[in-house]
């Protein structure tokens, strides 16, 4: 597989470590020993572990850079491919954010996803007053699309291992969400943004993504016969990417596993693509707890699998979290606190890595 070989590849030893938390320790990096981070950890297990990049950290903060560069092998921008960040004005592109994140990760031997092509929220003011006006209709609307699709992905070509092609299409109880996309061009926009994406770029595995899609439920069971039907009408859809936006105040989700499972057995790439495990503020000693216990469920199932190839949380710290501003009262939803201060979910994670590393050492 693909990002499996790419993960062995990124893990080999060459990456400085700066331990997060222990600015002290600059050792190089080694699989389970002293100095090890998340990405050497996950060499084993041959797992890519990735972060969403906030570009304007990236740019101001050197303690966030030493956390990306040193604990991740994969990097997602959290914004800065969205479209209304690279189109935003019609026909004029701005790829700025987006190609210094690149640049970035080739600098550290990252691996990068690619976040989102279609998706109903953060598009271009001139597209949904185009829409709302009535100048831009249907059929100039799918053109848009197929453009926007087309020079991105040409964009980035040879880049992202991963694309979010559709971001969020079903509600809850397994239909289709209602969004501009859907109400202006029906269901079939899904399947030609595959296409369109796919011959822009051959080679990137192309990712339904949601919410809410990490165990078995009406919403999963939505993407599994969706991404059963596309594939058997020949559409280019090679994975499901859940996001793994939890909040402690609901049970963990059942049947992860099972789900996980039922994608493989489609022959199917799996992978978390935001995780973050929120929290009703102030955070305590028995909430980061079971916070770590969660992250660590989440990793035990993606390391069953053979197809989830890619585990990447929504940011890695307290201090760059949406969380709070979208969620009223809560947060400390990340593995680090805002100063970068390795918290229990941390640790779960680089437990899980050891014990997944251990297992496979015994085969
Ligand atoms: C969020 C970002 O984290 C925020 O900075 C931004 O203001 C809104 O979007 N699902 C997704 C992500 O697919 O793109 C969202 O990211 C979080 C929910």
């Amino acid at each position: 597989m693909l990002s499996r070989r790419l993960a062995l590849a990124v893990a080999t030893g060459a990456v400085a470590a700066l331990a997060l938390g222990t600015a002290a320790q600059a050792a190089p990096a080694r699989h389970g020993g002293h100095g090890a981070t998340l990405r050497t950890l996950a060499e084993r297990p041959d797992l890519l572990i990735g972060t969403a990049v906030d570009a304007s950290a990236l740019a101001a903060d050197a303690p966030y850079r030493a956390g990306v560069s040193s604990e991740f092998s994969s990097v997602t921008a959290e914004n800065a491919m969205k479209w209304e960040v690279v189109e935003p004005a019609r026909g004029s592109y701005d790829w700025s954010q987006a190609d210094r994140l690149v640049e970035f990760a080739h600098r550290h031997h990252q691996e990068v996803r690619g976040h989102t092509l279609v998706w109903h929220n953060q598009l271009p003011a001139w597209l949904t007053s185009g829409v709302a006006d009535g100048s831009i209709d249907a059929a100039g609307l799918r053109a848009v699309l197929r453009k926007h699709i087309t020079d991105e992905v040409r964009h980035f070509k040879g880049e992202i291992y991963q694309w979010d092609v559709v971001n969020e299409v079903f509600d809850e109880d397994g239909t289709y969400r209602d969004s501009l996309w859907l109400r202006e061009l029906g269901p079939s926009y899904i399947s030609d943004a595959f296409r369109w994406a796919h011959e822009a770029d051959p080679k990137a595995k192309l990712f339904l993504n949601d919410y809410n899609v990490e165990g078995v439920n009406a919403k999963s069971t939505a993407y599994y016969e969706l991404a059963k039907k596309l594939r058997a009408q020949g559409v280019p859809v090679q994975g499901l990417g859940i996001q793994g936006h939890l909040d402690i105040q609901y049970g963990f989700p059942g049947d992860v596993g099972d789900n996980l499972a039922r994608f493989d057995a489609l022959g199917m790439q799996t992978a978390f693509t935001e995780i973050d495990v929120r929290m009703t503020l102030p955070a305590d000693e028995a909430k980061l707890a079971r916070q770590a216990q969660d992250y660590r469920r989440l990793l035990d199932a993606c390391v069953a699998v053979r197809g989830c190839t890619s585990f990447t949380v929504w940011g890695f710290s307290d201090k760059y979290s949406w969380v709070p501003d979208t969620f009223s009262g809560q947060g400390a939803a990340n593995i680090t606190d805002e100063n970068f201060v390795r918290k229990p979910a941390y640790t779960a994670l680089a437990d899980g890595l050891r014990a997944a590393a251990r297992r496979a050492g015994r085969h």
